[in-house]
């Protein structure tokens, strides 16, 4: 059995660990662009670790399974973008294969919680404190919502800020595309305890398969 993790560096070990023991018995491969993602994921020996993205591999050699964790999905933020990497999902997988993967749900929101006033602290590498705090740009557009981390450390002359953009896509959105590049929803659900999908759900967890 063989099976690729989409989007895989920060969360490495564990997540791809969790999705390790579902095909212990293949190969197993991992894609992402950030080389110092890929440098935390390579924890995990077992699993081939390729850097890169979906428009920079050709992969038609039949994985059972493409697994996107962490909402790397959303990470995809153009229509054309959207459509390379579906299409480059859906030519690697088997005709049985399955494409797993999360986004958030646009009617819930989330974006509204990563307000400041909820700081993260951790104790860095070299043992000092190195507090994370999320500030949301407004106003949120087209489906995409941008936000900035900002890290500060006393043991630091100044705070390193990191931007990003992440892209809601609907229910009905994510049908459109998925069914554009053939791939169909076998199994949707709103939440980690297969709950139903419905507005109020916090994500869109979806199981898809190849159409023909
Ligand atoms: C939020 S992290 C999730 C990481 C991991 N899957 C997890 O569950 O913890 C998003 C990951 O997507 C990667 N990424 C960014 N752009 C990407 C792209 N175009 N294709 C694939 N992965 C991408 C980032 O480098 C990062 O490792």
């Amino acid at each position: 059995m063989r099976g690729g993790i989409d989007g895989a560096g920060a969360g490495g070990p564990p997540i791809a660990g969790g999705h390790a023991m579902a095909v212990a018995e293949g190969w197993l491969c991992g894609l992402d662009p950030a080389e110092a993602m890929l440098d935390v994921a390579r924890a995990r020996p077992d699993i081939e670790w390729v850097l890169g993205d979906l428009s920079s591999v050709s992969w038609d050699e039949g994985f059972d399974l493409v697994v996107m964790t962490g909402h790397a999905f959303q990470v995809l933020l153009g229509d054309e973008e959207l459509r390379v990497a579906l299409a480059a999902i859906r030519s690697a997988l088997t005709e049985d294969g399955r494409f797993v993967f999360e986004t958030r749900n646009p009617p819930a929101r989330a974006w509204e919680q990563w307000t400041t006033g909820h700081p993260v602290e951790i104790i860095g590498a070299s043992g000092a404190v190195v507090r994370m705090e999320r500030e949301v740009e407004t106003p949120v557009e087209d489906g995409l919502v941008s936000f900035t981390h900002t890290f500060t450390s006393p043991a630091w002359d100044r705070p390193e800020v990191s931007r990003s953009t992440l892209r809601f896509l609907d229910v009905a959105g994510l049908s459109s595309f998925l069914a554009a590049a053939g791939l169909m929803v076998e199994e949707q659900f709103g939440d980690w305890a297969s709950g139903p999908l419905t507005d109020a759900s916090p994500e869109i967890i979806t199981i898809a398969r190849r159409t023909a």
